[in-house]
């Protein structure tokens, strides 16, 4: 196994802390059979792979061995925003499904205890030769039965059908929608294509609230929502995500945009 080292910030404040125990606890008795978990969303930026990583260390925290898995094969941004140092040569996701080495080499051991890891290894143009295959589906029954919980960072099912194909593999999906700007049209759509899959949502982060105008004013929320996280100021990164909008379907790419 190799090793990997996560310098990048994980501390929450209060609300923070409090919403993702919220999330765990939920997650916890959502059944012993449902170990692996995707986690997407209905656009980019919605806090996937935030949610991903801190739901992974509150689980360890409470004893649990978990692994996180990066699955966002086309556009991983989690080595470098959480500063994620890998040992030996870095191969993940994408070296093994392409054959290029073992299971062993792309595991990393992290410096937090019982936080265990798989990059991506690098990027991919077409992701789903990778992911819509038997091989992958036998990885995450594999790692299933060698951790007590798998969380997957999948990109979002709103513009690319990876997601969907992800959650083929696993026990329930993970919904993470930013308040104040996730569409309820959108959020239907989301719903409807994994619902396609047969693997239940287990329920919606609701991610990126200031709790101020929570109380204030008027909220949706979609199913059995884990928690609500504080979040403080807008981020707005539309544009380095052309790789998936190239990669999309054009045209619910334009309709999601036009129904906002
Ligand atoms: N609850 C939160 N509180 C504070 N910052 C947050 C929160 N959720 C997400 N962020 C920040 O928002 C940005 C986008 O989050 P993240 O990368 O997790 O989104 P994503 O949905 O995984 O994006 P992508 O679609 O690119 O994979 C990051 O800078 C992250 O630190
Ligand atoms: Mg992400």
């Amino acid at each position: 196994m190799q090793k990997a080292v996560i310098r990048g910030n994980l501390v929450l404040d209060y609300a923070g802390n409090e919403a993702l125990n919220t999330i765990c606890s939920n997650l916890t008795f959502s059944g012993k059979n449902v170990r692996k978990i995707v986690v997407t969303s209905c656009e980019p930026n919605d806090g996937k792979s935030f949610v991903s990583i801190q739901t992974v260390v509150n689980m360890a925290r409470r004893g649990k061995r978990v692994l996180l898995m990066d699955a966002d094969l086309r556009l991983s941004v989690l080595n470098a925003h959480y500063d994620i140092q890998l040992s030996g040569p870095g191969f993940g996701l994408a070296h093994l499904l392409s054959g290029q080495c073992t299971v062993d080499d792309v595991l990393y051991e992290t410096n937090i205890q019982n936080v265990y890891y798989i990059p991506i290894g690098t990027d991919v143009q077409a992701p789903l030769s990778l992911i819509a295959t038997p091989d992958f589906d036998h990885l995450v029954k594999v790692l299933g039965e060698s951790f007590d919980m798998v969380i997957i960072d999948a990109p979002p099912v709103g513009l690319v059908i990876d997601a969907a194909e992800i959650a083929k593999s696993c026990d329930g999906v993970m919904l993470v929608l930013e308040y104040n700007k996730t569409h309820r049209r959108a959020l239907q759509a989301a719903k409807e294509q994994m619902e396609v899959t047969g693997t239940p949502i287990l329920g919606c982060v609701l991610n990126k609230v200031t709790m101020d105008r929570l109380s204030t004013k008027k909220y949706y929320s979609y199913g059995g929502h884990y928690g609500r996280y504080g979040k403080y100021g807008k981020y707005g990164r539309y544009g380095r995500y052309e790789r998936y909008e190239r990669s999309a379907d054009k045209k619910e790419t334009d309709a999601g945009r036009e129904s906002r």
